[in-house]
Parts: C-alpha cells; structure tokens; sequence
C-alpha cells in the first residue's frame, strides 16, 4: 500500500512513519512520496534523507483551493498513492482531494478531538486546564479536524508541566499511534460505519499502557 505524506513543517511524524517501516513494524504500507507546500521545510529534508521523492507545491501560486489540491493530486496518482496521510499539514483540503481518495485520506491531531480542533490544540488544551490530553488519528473530511475518529491515545497533563513538556508527552504518542494506523488500514483492518470506524487486532506495542486505546 503506497502512502502518500502531506506535510508542511518539521516533520517528526513523517520520520515515525520511515523508522517505523525500517523496524518493519508497517505491514505492506510504504511512504513513497512526501508532498509539501512549504519549500525547504523540515519534511521535506527527512524525505530526502531517507530517499523517498518529494515534491513543492505552494498553495500561494494557486488561485483557489480546489486547483492547489488538482495539482496535489497529480503528484500523488502519478506515484501511485493509495492512502494520503497528513502529517502537520498546514492546508484544508477541499473535496478534490477527498472524492479521489475516499476514506483513504488520514490525519493527527495533537488533542483528543472533538476539543480543541484547529492550531494551537496542544496550547488550548494546557491553558484551559484539562488533566488528559492526547492525539487522535481520523479520517479526513471537509471540515477543520471534524472527520470520522479511528483511534486515539491519551496523556496525563501533570503538575508542573508546562505548554512545551505536553507537547512533547503528546507527541512521542503520536509517533506511536499513527504507523499503527497507517498499518491497520493497509491491512484492511479499518472499517467505517458513518461515524464509528472500526479496528481489528492491536499491533504490538499499543496494548501496554492503559491510557491507550488501539
Ligand atoms: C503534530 O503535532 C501533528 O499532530 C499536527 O502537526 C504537528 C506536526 O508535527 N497536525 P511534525 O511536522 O510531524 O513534527
């Protein structure tokens, strides 16, 4: 199953997905191009670090959504993309993308959704005083961070730690959590039943820590 990654910052999620396949922890899915609409960003090195093609749209040489998203979705048929996975990509995508891939097109969020959706999740929920917070991988529709929920993974937020140490508690779960994703669903493990999505078996890894839930 080839994976097509989405991203436009550092790119820390991309690199659990390339580790991930490397420790041969990714079943059949394999990232086979990294896409990005921010030129140089960190993604983008990673990619090329790790051999895997990338290419540079930026958003701002397009008039509307719509034609930024065609031209996305050239790059990701002609490399064969059968799942697209956000991973810290800053773009809504519009249903051009979505009707090519349906149910097929994933992303993280650094908050157990449906709270704090949108930027700023992890500083929101810090700042509005929660004691769990966490990721939660979904699947992507037209709305902000709105899609069907495949699994989510929860942190404490513990006395005494600031915005920047949630952060980092909840993304090394997100590190965790979203190759075991990506893995269920290029297994055909992931089914969709309107809201409620489903997902047989429990990679290793995941069922050792109570607060986790895939
Ligand atoms: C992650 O926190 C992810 O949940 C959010 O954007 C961030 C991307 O980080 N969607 P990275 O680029 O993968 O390091």
């Amino acid at each position: 199953m080839k994976v097509g990654v989405l991203a436009s910052g550092s790119g820390t999620n991309l690199q659990a997905l390339i580790d991930a396949a490397t420790r041969g922890e990714m079943g059949p899915a394999r990232v086979v191009v990294v896409g990005a609409n921010v030129p140089g960003c960190g993604a983008l090195e990673r990619a090329a670090q790790a051999g895997i093609p990338t290419f540079v749209r930026s958003h701002k040489d397009f008039a509307t959504r719509e034609e930024f998203d065609h031209a996305l979705l050239d790059e990701l048929r002609r490399h064969g993309v059968g799942v697209v996975a956000l991973a810290g990509f800053m773009r809504i995508v519009t249903p051009v993308l979505l009707d090519a891939f349906p149910h097929r097109v994933v992303n993280i969020h650094p908050a157990l959704l449906p709270s704090f959706p949108g930027v700023h999740a992890q500083e929101q929920a810090f700042d509005y005083g929660v004691r769990f917070s966490g990721c939660t991988v979904h699947f992507v529709d037209a709305g902000t961070d709105t899609g069907p929920i495949i699994a989510q993974a929860v942190v404490p937020v513990l006395d005494g730690d600031d915005e920047e140490a949630l952060r980092l508690r909840i993304l090394a779960e997100e590190h965790r959590l979203y190759p075991a994703v990506i893995r269920a669903i290029a297994e055909n493990r992931v089914t969709v039943d309107g809201r409620r999505v489903h997902v047989r078996g429990t990679p290793a890894g995941l069922a050792d820590g109570h607060l986790r839930s895939l």
